[in-house]
């Protein structure tokens, strides 16, 4: 098992994209960290790419966070993809590699596009557990593993979505990677209380966090990554103060994957700085009381 409590706190900082790359690092100063979708470093390791990734790596920390795992396909991780993760994992001194609780393919015969819900049942934990097991070998860091949105629950499951990954958690020692925004628009498409839904999460095993806008259509929200945290989604923001007072945050990204259209202001940093303030400020009373012995 490896120790999450090791992890030092990293910071709060934003997905590095590609369309606002410029901005991202002339805000180096303000900006701690930023995470890469790893899969765009992996195996053909262009040139172009590699370059980009010294260039992130000269101006923050870098955390990996992968989208291709598939940690529930039934066919074996490919050994290519092992040694990818503990490349770049090494190669940006990250202290954890990251992915989903989630299906994407299965070998070459079937690519769903984008990240599906697993089945949660007692066969799928033993399976998600044993390739934990085998990641975190491989790579000699934790993996830290993050819920998505699921627009509807796969029925006859032995178990809820918490639950699931407090038992991954527990028999892996894995982290959890929450994504609040996730929970949020969870709990409104199930109709659940959203904080009582927070609290059902493994926070002990928390690692990082990331934090989103989606949007409402037709009466349903979308993870769309498409807006700043407020308006609709302006409850993301309690459960965020729940959980930075409830665990140990070592970093908190800000996801933005669509509509760049506003200034770089609106789109990331007047979030990345009210979060960045309340995991700070979360982390003060935690020193202070822990220096209280209490
Ligand atoms: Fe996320």
């Amino acid at each position: 098992m490896h120790e999450l409590a090791k992890i030092p706190y990293i910071g709060c900082g934003i997905g590095l994209r590609s369309d606002i790359s410029d901005e991202t690092f002339a805000r180096s100063r303000e900006i701690d960290t930023v995470e890469i979708i790893s899969d765009k470093f992996f195996s053909d390791r262009i040139a172009r790419n590699i370059a980009y990734l010294e260039k992130a790596k000269s101006y923050f920390r870098v955390i990996p966070h992968g989208i291709k795992l598939s940690i529930g396909s039934a066919s074996p991780i490919p050994e290519q993809y092992l040694r990818d993760m503990k490349w770049l994992t090494d190669d940006v001194g990250a202290y954890y590699y990251s992915d989903h609780y989630a299906l994407t393919h299965d070998d070459d015969m079937l690519d769903i596009g984008h990240l599906s819900p697993l089945w949660f049942t007692k066969e799928m934990l033993a399976h998600v557990c044993s390739r934990v097991d085998q990641i975190q070998q491989f790579i000699g860091k934790p993996l830290v593993l993050e819920n998505i949105t699921a627009p509807f629950t796969i029925p006859e499951a032995d178990y809820e979505e918490p639950e699931f990954i407090s038992r991954v958690c527990e028999k892996t020692g894995c982290g959890l990677l929450l994504d609040v925004t996730n929970v949020f628009i969870n709990a409104f498409n199930q109709k659940k209380d959203a904080m009582q839904l927070v609290r059902q999460y493994p926070l002990q095993n928390l690692v990082h966090i990331h934090l989103a806008g989606g949007e409402i259509h037709e009466g349903v929200f979308y993870d769309s990554h498409s807006q700043g945290i407020s308006g609709d989604n302006e409850g993301v923001w309690p459960l965020l103060e729940y959980v930075a007072m409830h665990a140990n945050i070592r970093a908190l990204i800000i996801e933005r994957d669509e509509n760049f259209g506003e200034e770089f202001e609106d789109l990331v940093m007047k979030d990345l700085r009210r979060a960045k303030q309340i995991v700070e400020s979360s982390r003060l009373v935690g020193s202070a009381r822990n220096s209280r012995g209490g």
